[in-house]
C-alpha cells in the first residue's frame, strides 16, 4: 500500500483549506473535521436496491401484501419451471434465478408476528421488511436440503474491518451448524498471501475448535479474495510456529492452511495468466483513481497480487465510493483480457478483485460434489455494486443489514435443521418463537 498524493498532497496544519486539504475546493466550512462529517454522511438507500424487492413494494399500490405474496410465491414456482419465459422474467428484467421455491404466505405470517403487514391499511412494507419476508421463506426452503453455508465476513459475521472474537455469539452459530454436519466456508473478499493474516480474522473460532472433535473443525474453510485463495483448519502441535501464540493448552492450537489450487481451482481458473491479471488490474487502478481525482477526493491506493483498491483518506459519502465503483465497472466492461472481475463498493473503500465470489462457491461445492440447490450464501452487499450479488444468480441468499441479523436468521435455521436432523428436542418453531432478539 502507497499514499496516494496525486495533484493533491494532504494538508499539513496551518496550510490547509477549509476541507483541510491544499487546493481543495471549499464545499461547507463545517466538513473539517471527522465528527462533522458524520453528521453528513446519513445513511441513504443505495444500499437498498433490488429488481425483485421493489417490484413487489410496488404491487402494493394495488394489492394487499397477502395478495401481493401470493402472487409471487406462484410466479417464483413458474420461474424455476422455465425461467426464459416466465412471467416473472417478463415483469421483472434481471430477477435472476431461483433454485428452490419460496413460501411467501407462510413466511407472511411469521412476519406478520413482528410487523404486521396484514394489518396494515396505511403503511405499506419498506424495503427491509420485503427483504425479511423473503429471507424467512429461504431459510425454510433450504433447511432440507442444506449442504453448505457461505458466509461473507465484513458487515455478516462482524462489523466492517472487525474480526470474530472469542465471545462472539456467532461461534456457537457455526460450531452448531458443522456439528449438524453442513460444511461452512467463510466466503470474503479480504484475500492475503499470508495464513497468519486469515487466522486473525477469526481466532476467536479457531480457540473454539480446540475443545471440538476433527468430524467438526474439519468442515469449516474460508475462501480469500473472493475465490483466489482456500484455507482449511489445521491442528498444530507445539513447535510447529505458528498458529496463534498463547492458545496453548491442553491439544494442540488450531490454524488456517493454504489448500494446494490444484485440488479446488477449475482449469478455467488456473488459465487466468499472470500478465492478463496486471493489465486488468493496471486499467482497474487508472480508473479508481480517475474517479478519486475527479472528486478531489484524496485516497490511499492498495495494491496486492490479485486486487486492487481505494481506501479514502478522510470520511467520506458513501455516494462518493458508489461513483467510483461505478467508473470502474464502466471502465472495464470491454477489458479485453476477459478475465472475470469484481468491483465493488464495500462501504469504506472500492476495490476490484480477480474473480468473485460465485468462482469462489462454485469451487467449493465441486470439491464437497454438492449440488447448487444445497446451498445458501449469507450476505450484506447485493446491489449492484456489492460484491454478493453474484451470488444472487446461481445460490439462494440470505440478505442480512448486519451481523445482529445473521444471527437471528441462524436461529431459525437451527430450529429447522433440529427438527428435520433430529439434532434438538421439542417441536418445530418458527420465526415468531426463535429464542432470539428481533433485530428489526
Ligand atoms: P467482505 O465483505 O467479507 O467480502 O470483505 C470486503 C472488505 O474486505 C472490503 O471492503 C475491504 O475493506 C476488505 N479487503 C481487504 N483486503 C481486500 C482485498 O484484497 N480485496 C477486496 N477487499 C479487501
Ligand atoms: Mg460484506
Amino acid at each position: 500500500a502507497g499514499a496516494r498524493g496525486g495533484a493533491r498532497a494532504a494538508g499539513g496544519a496551518g496550510g490547509a483549506g477549509p476541507l483541510g486539504r491544499v487546493g481543495a475546493r471549499p464545499v461547507l466550512p463545517q466538513q473539517r473535521s471527522v465528527a462533522d462529517a458524520q453528521v453528513l454522511r446519513r445513511k441513504g438507500r443505495l444500499q437498498e436496491q433490488d429488481p425483485l424487492i421493489e417490484f413487489i413494494m410496488g404491487m402494493h399500490a394495488t394489492h394487499t401484501s397477502a395478495e401481493a405474496m401470493a402472487k409471487v410465491e406462484d410466479w417464483i414456482a413458474e420461474h424455476i419451471r422455465d425461467p426464459r419465459r416466465s412471467r416473472l422474467s417478463r415483469m421483472v428484467p434481471g430477477v435472476g434465478r431461483f433454485l428452490l421455491p419460496l413460501h411467501l404466505r407462510s413466511a407472511l405470517e411469521e412476519y406478520d408476528g413482528f410487523g404486521y403487514l396484514t394489518a396494515r391499511q396505511y403503511v405499506p412494507p419498506n424495503f427491509a421488511e420485503i427483504r425479511h419476508v423473503l429471507n424467512i421463506a429461504q431459510v425454510h426452503a433450504v433447511s432440507p436440503h442444506l449442504g453448505l453455508v457461505t458466509f461473507d465476513a465484513d458487515g455478516t459475521l462482524y462489523a466492517d474491518g472487525a474480526h470474530i472474537e472469542e465471545d462472539s455469539e456467532m461461534i456457537d452459530r457455526i460450531v452448531a451448524l458443522l456439528a449438524c454436519g453442513v460444511k461452512v466456508a467463510i466466503v470474503t473478499a479480504a484475500g492475503y498471501t499470508e495464513e497468519a493474516a486469515f487466522e486473525g480474522r477469526i481466532e476467536g473460532l479457531l480457540m473454539a475448535f480446540r475443545s471440538l472433535p476433527e468430524s467438526v473443525w474439519s468442515n469449516f474453510y474460508v475462501m480469500g479474495g473472493e475465490c483466489n485463495y482456500l484455507l482449511r483448519v489445521v491442528e498444530r502441535h507445539a513447535g510447529e510456529g505458528h498458529p496463534r501464540e498463547g492458545g496453548g493448552g491442553g491439544g494442540g492450537a488450531f490454524g488456517l492452511e493454504f489448500v494446494p489450487d490444484e485440488e479446488w481451482k477449475s482449469p478455467e481458473m488456473r488459465s487466468w495468466s499472470d500478465a492478463d491479471i496486471t493489465r486488468l488490474l493496471d486499467q482497474g487502478q487508472a480508473a479508481l483513481l480517475e474517479a478519486a481525482d475527479r472528486m478531489q477526493l484524496e485516497v490511499q491506493l492498495v495494491r496486492k497480487e490479485r486486487s486492487v483498491g481505494v481506501v479514502p483518506a478522510v470520511p467520506t459519502v458513501y455516494e462518493c465510493l458508489e461513483e467510483i465503483t461505478l467508473t470502474a465497472q464502466v471502465q472495464l466492461n470491454g477489458d479485453p483480457s476477459n478475465i472475470p472481475h469484481c468491483a465493488f463498493n464495500g462501504g469504506g473503500d472500492c476495490f476490484i478483485d480477480v474473480g468473485n465470489k460465485a468462482y469462489g462457491i462454485d469451487s467449493l461445492v465441486r470439491m464437497f460434489q454438492m449440488e447448487p440447490k444445497q446451498v445458501m450464501h449469507v450476505g450484506d452487499r447485493f446491489t449492484v455494486t456489492g460484491n454478493d450479488a453474484v451470488a444472487k444468480s446461481k445460490f439462494g441468499i440470505l440478505w442480512v443489514a448486519n451481523p445482529q441479523e445473521t444471527n437471528w436468521y441462524l436461529s431459525i435455521l437451527q430450529n429447522d435443521l433440529d427438527h428435520s436432523r433430529g439434532t434438538g428436542g421439542g417441536p418445530p418453531k418458527d420465526a415468531r418463537v426463535s429464542e432470539q432478539k428481533v433485530p428489526f
